[in-house]
Order: structure tokens, then C-alpha cells, then sequence
């Protein structure tokens, strides 16, 4: 560092913590914050509480603190949610002031600062995003279309596992094949491509270039300068990095995929029928969107729904592999309601309420994005009689209202049967405060309604066609978590036996 810079760091310290000290004075003044942990110049509550606010140490201060908690990170306030009533004011009652999304210096490289839709604030360009993308990507039609597809990409993973002698012995790491079939699913709809295996040139650059992206956005790595701006010039290094990965990205998306689709529909004509690509392209000739609003869709699509169903397969599939006596009651359903070897398929789903149940519990123990995606007031609020400052990152701790022991019989217990007892009344729409895997309101998960069928079809069909046991040697799998920014999912990607049944 040159000396230049350290004398501008010293003097922004300076100057910030005379700020800090001036608005915080003010601010007490004025505004009823919420209940947390004393706050010190410049750094807050950082120091103390630390880079990992994941959903569990959150749930710890809540403990403390109270159902609505402030953090002073830096220069950032952070409000936490944590109780059923307070989750339904912000995202219900109060759905609009909380409506939006708070960035960061990272999440606005990889979203041209807000001209995606996941990540925008509440607003006519949200409107407009989400409008557009619901035809081609989140109705019941969409489902019905696609179906085919992810029952033919299921039954290709079985038919890989069976051909493959290893699986049913040593067995393979799961997660590598199935994030192939996720990849396959998603492309259909989008593109109307798939790839043909985990080995295809394009989906190996096209897995890394996301993998990249997630790595960059969840990290913990970038807090210090997000949180105190002063500190911003060490990012420096950080963001060169984002940048290119961000700009090697979008450009993969619009050489090989959207270029080819133009291409296409230009020789092919109108006729026949549409994948969701050309519906956003048709959006963009009619001046409703711009070509970068294209590509951020494409964008939000490859992070916002790959990996989140990939992860909950993934925790179900763990958990059925540690409670051998719950997949063997799956098993049994299955068989009993299709019949031993006819395939499940989308339609079969209301048949198998078990299946149901198993998916219910596996997101709400392991939900993929614990704390939703973050929420942000754009103007100063209120909320449950405290002063919310404008711009805060609100958090609410959707994992802690499904796992609180006193809203909740055993939380801690993997057991699907509450879903058919105690609990049979909710569902995973958000009909119940206590359970909001998607969210709910305005900003609640639009793909909650091909995420289900997704993972009823693979979970059933891996569950019907093979045991799945742990590795040899071993009589549990490690289902350590690992958190980011917002995010849940399991730590090491285990390998598991998929012995094939005999029908
Ligand atoms: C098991 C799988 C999934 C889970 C657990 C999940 C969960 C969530 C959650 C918790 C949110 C944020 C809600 C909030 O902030 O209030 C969200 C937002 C979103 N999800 Fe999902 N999701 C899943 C799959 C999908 C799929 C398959 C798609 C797309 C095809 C998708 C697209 C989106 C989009 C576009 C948003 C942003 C909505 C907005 O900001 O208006 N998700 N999801």
C-alpha cells in the first residue's frame, strides 16, 4: 500500500467516525431502533457478532435480542426478522415499503446494479420483469409443456445409475449427475437444449462460470468494504474478479445461447412451439426490454433456480440415506399407488402424499435460502413499534420460524409425518407464517411452482428404482451445512450406493 493511500484511509477513518458518532446522536434522537447489541464507531456491531451471520447464529441473537433485532454493520444497519407475526408485516402488510432488495458492491457487478429481476428494487422495472418472465417460465402451461422433459431427464439419471456397477457398490458422488439433469431442466425451458454429459465442453465452462458467480456473490470475503466504504479501495483485487467473471459469463450466454436461438427462429419462422427465450426476445423487439435486460434474465434464471432445487435433491436425498426407515416407507407408497416399476410422474403427485410430506420436511429443515433473499425498505418504516431506517437490509429468519421448538413438535427431527398430522394443514405457499421456504408476497419464489413437481419426480424416481445407502464403511452421511450470504447447503457433496431394485 502507498503511503498516499494509507494518509486518505486515516483521514477517511477520521472523518467517518465523526460522522458516525454525529448521525448516530441524531438518530437516537429521532428514531425507536430496535433492541441489539451496542454498537462501537465506524465497525458497529461487526467485530462482535463477525463475517458469518448465517441462519443459526442469527437464531442465537434472536434469542437475546428479540423477534425484531437491529445490527450495526459498518455503515449498513441489518434488521433480523424472527417471529411468524413480524414475517407477515414485512412481507404481507407491509409488502411494498419492504418490497425491495438491498445490493452490494459485489451483487451490483453481477446485476448491472439492478437490471435483472431478482435482485431489483420494488418498482415499474420489477413489475415489468416480472410480468414478462411469468408467461414463458412460471404457469401451470409451463409445467404441463416441460413435463415430459424433466420425467425423461429423471429416468435418464436411473438409467446411468444402472449402467454404471460402481454405483451400486462403491457408489458415486449423486450430486454430480444430478446437477447434469438440473442443468438439462432448466435449459429445456429456456433454450429448448440440453447436454448430453456432465463431459460437454459447454456445459463444463458454462458450470464453472456459475459456480464462480455464487462463490463470488455468498462469500463473507467482501463484508469489510461492503461494510465500511473507507476500506473499499482493498476490494479492489475482488472486483476486478467479479467483473470478468460476470463479463465471461454474459457473454457465453449471448454467443452460444441466445445468438443460436436468434439464429433458429429467424430460419425456422413463427411457427411451432416456443421456448421462453423467445418470448423475453419477442418482449425486447417490442422496445418492452433492452438486451441487457435479456441477458440478466438469463442471469437470474442460471442462479436463482439451478442450485436451489439442485441442493434441496440433494438434502432429501441425504436425509432419506440417514433414515432408512422413512425411505423405506416411501418406497412402500410408491409401490403401493403405482404399482411396483411404473414410473412416478408429475400427475401421480397428489396420489403420494408421502412424497409430499418427505419434500415438505426436507425444505423445511434444510432450507435452501434460510433467510430469503434479503428484503429492503426504500424509506424510513416501522415494524413491530420500532423505527426501521431507510435502506436497512432486512433479514427474516424463514428457517428459524420452521424450526422454532415453540411454534414447532421436535423441529429438530427429520419427520414427514408432521405433515400429515399435526401440520397437514401447510403447505410450502406460504399459507402459514411459521413455514416460508418460497417465501411469500410480492417478492415470494414465482418457481415454487416448477420446483415442486421437480423434486417429487427425482426424489420418487430415485427412491423407487434404487436403495440408497451410505458409502461402505460408513453409516451416516456427514450433512454438515454451509451458509453464504443468504444461502444453505450441504458441505461435502457425499457419494452414495444406489443399489437397483428388481421389479
Ligand atoms: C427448491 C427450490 C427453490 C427454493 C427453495 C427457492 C426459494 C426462493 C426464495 C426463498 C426466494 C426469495 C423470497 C423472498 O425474498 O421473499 C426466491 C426468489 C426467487 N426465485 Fe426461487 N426457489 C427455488 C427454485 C426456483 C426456481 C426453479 C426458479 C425459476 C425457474 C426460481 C426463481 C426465483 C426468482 C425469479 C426469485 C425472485 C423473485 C423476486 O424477487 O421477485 N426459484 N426463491
Amino acid at each position: 500500500m502507498d503511503l498516499l493511500l494509507v494518509e486518505k484511509v486515516l483521514l477517511g477513518l477520521f472523518v467517518a467516525v465523526t460522522l458516525a458518532i454525529g448521525v448516530s446522536k441524531a438518530r437516537g434522537k429521532r428514531f425507536k431502533l430496535p433492541p441489539g447489541p451496542f454498537p462501537v464507531p465506524i465497525f458497529g456491531n461487526w467485530l462482535q457478532v463477525g463475517d458469518d451471520l448465517n441462519h443459526r447464529n442469527l437464531t442465537a441473537l434472536a434469542r437475546r435480542f428479540g423477534e425484531v433485532l437491529l445490527l450495526r454493520m459498518g455503515q449498513r444497519n441489518l434488521v433480523v426478522v424472527s417471529s411468524p407475526d413480524l414475517a407477515r408485516d414485512v412481507l404481507h402488510t407491509q409488502g411494498v415499503e419492504f418490497g425491495s432488495r438491498t445490493r452490494n458492491v459485489v451483487f451490483d457487478i453481477f446485476t448491472g446494479k439492478g437490471q435483472d429481476m431478482v435482485f431489483t428494487v420494488y418498482g415499474d422495472h420489477w413489475r415489468k420483469m416480472r410480468r414478462i418472465m411469468t408467461v414463458p417460465f412460471f404457469t401451470n402451461k409451463v409445467v404441463q409443456q416441460y413435463r415430459y422433459g424433466w420425467e425423461d431427464e429423471a429416468a435418464a439419471v436411473v438409467e446411468d445409475l444402472r449402467a454404471n456397477p460402481k454405483a451400486g457398490v462403491e457408489g458415486v458422488v449423486l450430486r454430480r449427475r444430478l446437477q447434469l439433469m438440473m442443468y438439462n431442466n432448466m435449459y429445456r425451458i429456456m433454450f429448448d437444449r440440453r447436454f448430453e454429459s456432465e463431459e460437454d465442453p459447454l456445459f463444463v465452462k458454462l458450470r464453472a462460470l456459475n459456480g464462480e458467480r455464487s462463490r463470488l456473490a455468498q462469500s463473507f470475503d467482501y463484508n469489510y468494504g461492503d461494510f465500511i466504504p473507507i476500506l473499499r479501495p482493498f476490494l479492489r483485487g475482488y472486483l476486478k474478479i467479479c467483473k470478468e467473471v460476470k463479463e465471461r459469463r454474459l457473454q457465453l450466454f449471448k454467443d452460444y445461447f441466445l445468438e443460436e436461438r436468434k439464429k433458429l427462429s429467424s430460419t425456422k419462422g413463427s411457427d411451432g412451439l416456443k421456448c421462453a427465450i423467445d418470448h423475453i426476445l419477442d418482449a425486447e423487439q417490442k422496445g418492452e426490454i433492452n438486451e441487457d435486460n435479456v441477458l440478466y434474465i438469463v442471469e437470474n434464471i442460471n442462479v436463482a433456480a439451478i442450485e436451489t432445487t439442485l441442493w434441496s435433491i440433494e438434502w432429501g436425498i441425504a436425509e432419506l440415506v440417514n433414515h432408512p426407515e422413512i425411505q423405506r416407507k416411501l418406497r412402500s407408497e410408491i409401490d403401493t399407488v403405482m404399482g411396483p416399476g411404473v414410473q412416478v410422474t408429475e400427475p401421480d403427485m397428489p396420489r403420494l402424499p408421502y412424497l409430499q410430506a418427505v419434500i415438505k420436511e426436507t425444505l423445511r429443515l434444510r432450507m435452501a435460502i434460510p433467510l430469503l433473499v434479503p428484503h429492503m425498505n426504500l424509506h424510513d418504516a416501522k415494524l413491530g413499534g420500532y423505527d426501521i431506517p431507510a435502506e436497512s437490509k432486512i433479514l427474516v429468519n424463514a428457517w428459524y420460524l420452521a424450526n422454532n421448538s415453540n411454534n414447532w413438535n421436535k423441529p429438530e427431527e427429520f419427520r414427514p409425518e408432521r405433515f400429515l398430522e399435526e401440520e397437514a394443514k401447510v403447505e410450502a405457499n406460504g399459507n402459514d407464517f411459521r413455514y416460508l421456504p418460497f417465501g411469500v408476497g410480492r417478492r415470494s419464489c414465482p418457481g415454487i411452482i416448477l420446483a415442486l413437481p421437480i423434486l417429487g419426480i427425482t426424489i420418487g424416481r430415485l427412491v423407487q428404482n434404487f436403495e440408497l445407502l451410505p458409502p461402505p464403511g460408513q453409516d451416516k452421511l456427514d450433512t454438515t451445512e454451509k451458509g453464504g450470504q443468504f444461502s444453505l447447503h450441504i458441505l461435502k457433496h457425499s457419494t452414495i450406493v444406489a443399489k437397483p431394485r428388481v421389479f
